[in-house]
């Protein structure tokens, strides 16, 4: 088995080879099994895309730092990765300097100016749930050409367009779809060429199969004014002027005034203290990142490492914390520049203690009694995550996404770029659940020019004052808890990289009131104690898409992709 996918990988990769002239070097990766132990000292990239993860290492390796191999990993998603890749959408990108310096950037979607409260509600009242994901007036002002603009300009080496050159390439030329791919634009056809009358690349007469070049011409063209002219090649000018009419061919409601204003915007990490280890996460407008340290503060007083990985106190302990921590997300957590969120409070020991209080070993907390906690202060799926660690030892992490698989499934037209529908993470009405399932309320409310709730957590973990792990995923709700589990695994349970990465997840979001299982997540006995104290469980598909990065005790580079898509790691 193993050897099929290595051998279909190498196929791609030849191709790729043939037509961009790029070479491939010996140190793939792939995950093989649990047993990648390879330690890479001078650099590393680890992204949903075969290809993409070599466009990150080829900059590397001309002595572009992990900024530049982003910045350049992100455009050639766009690319090579439709489905949540994106220069229509947007994300957060967590950085930590070599020297220990931390950042964080947000290039999150924003509402347009003509957005209001009760958008995609009928004349009753109730939601149109259609309305919020597909279509034009599904999609978010796109932040991702500023954000990675904005991230050049701050702390890039390499010349912008040298950056821009691999997706162009990838664009023009194609590339080789993975059965994945292929599967997945099959399914989506029918709706493709609902929001597409005039067609876009993604569509073919008949089927797409494996290993069929899916070139973008117009794609290749919009990347070239970006290129050539930075954040006024998208903002402004021709493709401007394509995103509005493909606005007015389909009812949506972005103006060129929401274009020309879009700004990304550097934020302070979040950052807290794990059993010695530091903290390093995105702050609102995600969730991600407070929740992220909220769940640890959690569960830090217990012996995890005791009870064992997946044993039933410790599902128990970690899914009383997350029904608490979401349920604190739905009420507390919104776009800080709208609403005074109590970050602060939210991450206080005695709070999270507090919280964890009337917690009973005996039985399941209902989550119906379970409220987000007063606070003191006032104050079918897609997104994609990669890592980057340069030879210096400066570290990205960068999750970014169009919200669903395909965003709202429409292609501006003559551009060549699919259009976010980041508009279903607002709460389009209090209570009502988005298509995670999440609900919330007046602090994630839709308001002009507000950004969108998000769960994205790209995180970086320091150990005594040096680089300890880059990780992040995509998954919706499950963010949130596949990275938790992720660093527990490394943390408490001694895993590797990889073992961390592919072991089996659980989720609890407060609501629904269900523990989801990935298949032999939670074995049997395990299972029926849970069951029996009244957790209900239930079997869910692959959760997340972890792509992360340790720093060994030899001092070199431990990548992990996750196994559950075409991900990869390639190091040097
Ligand atoms: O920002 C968020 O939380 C969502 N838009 C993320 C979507 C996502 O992860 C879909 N992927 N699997």
């Amino acid at each position: 088995m193993q050897r099929i996918i290595k051998a279909r990988l190498f196929l791609k990769i030849n191709g790729f080879v043939l037509i961009t002239g790029l070479l491939l070097s010996g140190c793939a990766g792939r995950p093989i099994g649990n047993n990648n132990t390879a330690d890479y000292r001078n650099g590393m990239v680890v992204s949903a895309n075969p290809f993409a993860s070599k466009v990150g290492l080829d900059i590397l390796k001309k002595g572009g730092n992990a900024v530049d191999a982003a910045v350049a990993v992100q455009f050639a998603l766009a690319v090579v990765y439709p489905n949540a890749g994106n220069i229509g959408g947007g994300g957060f990108m967590v950085y930590r300097s070599a020297t220990g310096v931390t950042n964080t950037l947000d290039f999150r979607e924003k509402a347009g100016a003509a957005a209001s409260r009760d958008m995609y509600l009928d004349a009753a009242g109730a939601p149109i749930v259609d309305k919020s994901l597909y279509g034009q007036l599904a999609a978010g002002v796109p932040g991702s050409v500023a954000g990675m603009v904005a991230a050049h300009a701050k702390y890039g080496k390499l010349p912008w367009a040298t950056l821009l050159e691999p997706a162009i390439l990838l664009a023009r030329n194609g590339f080789p779809l993975s059965t994945q791919q292929a599967g997945e634009l099959n399914n989506l056809r029918e709706k493709l060429l609902q929001l597409n009358p005039d067609g876009t690349a993604l569509l073919k007469d008949g089927t797409w199969a494996a290993t069929e070049l899916l070139k973008q011409e117009e794609l290749a063209t919009t990347l070239e004014l970006i290129r050539d002219q930075g954040r006024a090649g998208f903002y402004e000018g021709r493709v401007a002027d394509q995103i509005i009419q493909e606005m007015k061919r389909g009812g949506g409601i972005l103006t060129k005034t929401d274009l020309q204003q879009y700004q990304a915007v550097w934020r302070e990490a979040i950052t807290g203290a794990y059993k010695g280890y530091r903290i390093i996460t995105m702050p609102p407008p995600s969730s991600g990142g407070i929740a992220l340290i909220q769940l640890l503060k959690s569960v830090e007083p217990y012996p995890l490492r005791r009870w064992g990985f997946q044993q039933d106190s410790t599902v128990q302990l970690m899914v009383e914390a997350e029904r608490r921590v979401y349920a604190d997300r739905a009420t507390h957590l919104g776009d800080p520049d709208f609403y005074d969120v109590p970050a602060k409070a939210l991450m206080e020991d005695q709070y999270t203690k507090d919280r964890m209080k009337n917690f009973d070993w005996s039985k399941a907390t209902p989550s119906s009694v379970v409220k987000a906690g007063k606070v003191n202060a006032k104050e079918h799926e897609e997104t994609t995550h990669f890592s980057i660690v340069d030879k210096a030892g400066n570290a990205v992490s960068v999750t970014t996404t169009l919200n669903g698989s395909y965003g709202a499934v429409v292609a501006v037209k003559g551009a060549g770029f699919l259009l976010n529908n980041e508009m279903d993470d607002f709460s389009v009405k209090p209570g009502a659940a988005n298509m995670y399932g999440l609900v919330g309320g007046e602090a994630n409310s839709i308001a002009p020019g507000k950004r969108m709730l998000s769960s994205m957590t790209p995180t970086i973990l320091e150990k005594d004052g040096k680089l300890f792990m880059v990780v992040g995923t995509p998954g919706g709700s499950t963010i949130i808890t596949s990275v938790f589990q992720t660093i527990l695994n490394v943390i408490e349970f001694d895993h590797n990289m990889q073992q961390a990465v592919s072991a089996k997840r659980f989720h609890h979001q407060w609501l629904p009131d269900v523990i989801y299982t990935e298949t032999g997540a939670i074995d049997s006995l395990t299972r029926v104690k849970l069951e029996v104290k009244g957790y209900i469980i239930a079997p869910r598909g692959p959760m997340g898409r972890v792509d992360a990065i340790l720093k060994t005790k030899q001092g070199g580079y431990q990548g992990a992709a996750d196994p559950r898509g075409d991900d990869q790691w390639l190091g040097w």
